[in-house]
């Protein structure tokens, strides 16, 4: 089984994804004539499960759509026991140290894994347990926001796989963490 932990996630150009009150208008606001999906079809082709944060799971539960995904979510909260009803099956509350969330989700079969939420990503960052970031850049400066990034203490490098533009306007770079050295 392949596993890999990825970040497939559009953050704005001070590197927030989404403004202050958890608004993603922003994100779309970029006109794609061509319903272009900047390059989720290829991304989410090699996920076999998605781990999103308690807060963007609501998000996506209040689209104005039928649920989304094909394959299960797991939603990291502490304060949830269980999702509603209606995302039974579909959905399940993990917690727990993140290491092993993730054994459990392979023990389930699923490797390639989704990661999403700003809290979601950092804790994952924080641990060091993220392979692939895939940033894909809005030109817009919000000022503020839930950023993507907080401190850590410690530094993490990556290496460029690839950039790809999309729309003319928005630049999409693939990272994969690079290989740690054993002393
Ligand atoms: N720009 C984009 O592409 C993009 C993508 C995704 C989301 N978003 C936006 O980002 C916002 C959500 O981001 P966010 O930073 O607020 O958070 P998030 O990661 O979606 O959710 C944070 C919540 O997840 C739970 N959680 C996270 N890590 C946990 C852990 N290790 N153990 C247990 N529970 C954990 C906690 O829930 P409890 O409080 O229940 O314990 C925490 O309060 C939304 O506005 C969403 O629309 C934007």
């Amino acid at each position: 089984m392949i596993k890999r932990n990825k970040v497939f996630i559009a953050v704005s150009l001070d590197g927030f994804i989404a403004d202050k009150n958890g608004g993603i208008d922003w994100l779309t606001e970029t006109p794609n004539p061509e319903q272009s999906d900047l390059g989720y079809a290829n991304f989410s082709a090699n996920i076999d499960a998605i781990v999103m944060g308690r807060n963007t799971f609501e998000t996506v539960c209040g689209f104005d759509m039928d649920w989304p995904y094909t394959i299960p979510v797991f939603v990291l909260s502490n304060s949830l026991t269980k999702v509603p009803v209606e995302y039974a099956g579909k959905a399940f509350v993990v917690n727990g140290p993140l290491t092993e969330v993730i054994a459990k989700i392979h023990t389930l079969g699923h490797g390639q894994l989704y990661m999403d939420g700003g809290g979601t990503v950092q804790g994952f960052l924080k641990e060091d347990l993220i392979d692939d970031l895939i940033l894909t850049q809005i030109p817009v400066v919000l000022g503020e926001g839930i950023p993507l990034f907080k401190a850590m203490s410690k530094r993490l490098d990556f290496e460029l796989v690839k950039t790809e533009t999309f729309i003319g306007e928005l630049v999409q770079s693939h990272y994969q963490r690079k290989a740690v050295p054993i002393n």
